[in-house]
């Protein structure tokens, strides 16, 4: 009868062990059995960038990398882009279950309810100069948050997370559209709750009092995609860093800035503005091939390609090429995206790029689309930020809940100096 095991065999002793299998996995733990002499510290695993290392169980995304396949509480990306919207898909990432009517009308209310900010946080926020970058703001906002609501730091305590969930979703905007206000010296606008989210979040960027405003609505729809694309993508750079903070028992606030700061990086969220920026560096579609031959020489990366776990087209960006044609059809086309394609094209057709599986992922075409709407390229990581923040409540919320949450503190395998003494000055060498 087959064992759900591994025998070990330590070739250094010639001693067996046996570790238990679950769902493919070992505890690496059960590894710390396997030593030489009795005072050895144990066997570890070496694991940079956690690769293949599963820190967490969770219910919440699921990825199938080869097969371009992302569920969230098992639900196909596709069929929620397309009939759902970003607050229902929020509740469905941090509660597990699709909403009923009522509770999604009860929901949409508390969030929208949620979405004014404390006037100090608001005058905090005018202290920033003039230039500073949105995510800086947004981050630094997320975590003023956490001075203002003091109760958050219960993080044990469903009743206070629940608030503070609601609290995020609702300000997220709001700060996010005072950071943009800021950028372009005009005043802040008030939240209006009788939108919708999205829309309430256009309308907070771009109302000037005009007599008669009225949101586009389709570019709010397919913001609102946008927002769902984004919402989660289980155990990246930035929720693992809400995780990590969270572990910590730190209040929500000062995780998100955490994972918002993490998100800012340019192999993470700052890749759309990063592609933006690549694009019009490239300039005219006949420079695309010799731009191609210098990624492949190494002198840089290709932005918006490639992903750690998809090693086919990253279902996100076929949806949102789609989004992109809806939104062209009000804005007009951007003229980088002929590049964009032409880019794909070479791309896909090359051997260094189909050797190593790289495809485009979710931030190529979508700071194209941003543009169009007249984002600025500064704001794309914090639209990226704005989707993302369900998937890092539902994540955190997930955790705090697990019995075998530990705080996260990784091992290391040193290789320093062994001890030694202290050398006074005047004997240091130069
Ligand atoms: N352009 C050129 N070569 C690349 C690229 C790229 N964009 N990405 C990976 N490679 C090469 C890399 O040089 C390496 O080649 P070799 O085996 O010859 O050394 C091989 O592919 C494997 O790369 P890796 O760095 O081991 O892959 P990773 O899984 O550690 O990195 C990644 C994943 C997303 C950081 C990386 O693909 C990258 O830097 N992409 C560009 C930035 C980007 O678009 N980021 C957004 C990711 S999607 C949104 C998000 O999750 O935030």
């Amino acid at each position: 009868m087959p064992q759900n095991t591994f025998t070990i065999t330590d070739n250094r002793t010639g001693k067996s062990y046996e570790v238990p299998i679950d769902h493919n996995t070992i505890r690496a733990l059960d590894l710390r059995q396997i030593r030489v002499n009795p005072e050895d510290f144990g066997t570890m695993t070496y694991d940079p960038g956690l690769g293949n290392t599963a820190a967490s169980k969770s219910s919440i995304t699921y990825i199938d990398g080869d097969k371009g396949i992302l569920l969230y509480r098992g639900y196909p990306i596709e069929q929620l882009a397309e009939k759902s919207t970003f607050l229902e898909v929020a509740y469905l990432l941090i509660h597990g279950e699709l909403p009923n009517q009522p509770t999604l009308d009860k929901w949409t209310h508390d969030v929208m309810h949620h979405t004014f900010v404390h006037e100090d946080l608001k005058r905090m926020l005018q202290a920033y100069r003039y230039d500073a970058h949105p995510m800086g703001m947004l981050i630094g906002g997320l975590a003023i948050m956490g001075t203002l609501h003091k109760e958050a730091r219960q993080v044990q305590d469903e009743k206070v997370r629940n608030k503070q969930i609601l609290r995020i979703l609702g300000k997220m905007p709001t700060v996010a559209a005072y950071a943009y206000r800021h950028r372009i010296g005009r005043p802040y606008n008030y939240p209006n709750s009788d939108l919708d989210y999205t829309s309430n979040f256009l309308y907070m960027l771009d109302y000037l009092h005009q007599s008669h405003y009225d949101v586009n609505p389709v570019l709010a729809k397919a913001l609102d995609v946008l927002f769902i694309l984004h919402a989660d993508h289980e155990q990246n750079c930035s929720s693992a860093v809400m995780r990590s903070i969270g572990s910590a028992q730190a209040d929500p606030y000062n995780a998100m800035a955490g994972a918002a700061a993490a998100l800012f990086g340019p192999l993470h969220g700052g890749a759309n503005e990063a592609v933006i920026k690549m694009l019009a560096e490239i300039g005219d579609v006949k420079k695309v091939p010799d731009y191609v031959e210098r990624v492949k020489k190494g002198e840089f990366r290709l932005m918006g390609f490639g992903h750690r776990v998809y090693h086919s087209y990253d279902p996100r960006a076929t949806i949102i090429k789609k989004v992109a044609y809806d939104v062209f059809e009000v804005t007009g086309s951007n003229p980088l995206l002929e590049i964009a394609v032409a880019l794909e094209q070479v791309a896909l057709s090359d051997e260094y790029f189909v050797k190593r599986k790289l495809y485009p992922n979710v931030d190529f075409y979508s700071g194209i689309i941003y543009q169009a709407m007249g984002f600025p390229p500064d704001m794309f990581t914090v639209l990226f930020a704005l989707g993302r923040a369900p998937g890092w409540l539902a994540q955190w919320n997930e955790m705090i809940t697990d019995p075998d949450t530990r705080i996260v503190r990784p091992m290391q395998i040193y290789l320093g100096h062994s001890k030694r003494d202290y050398v006074p000055m005047e004997e240091r060498k130069a």
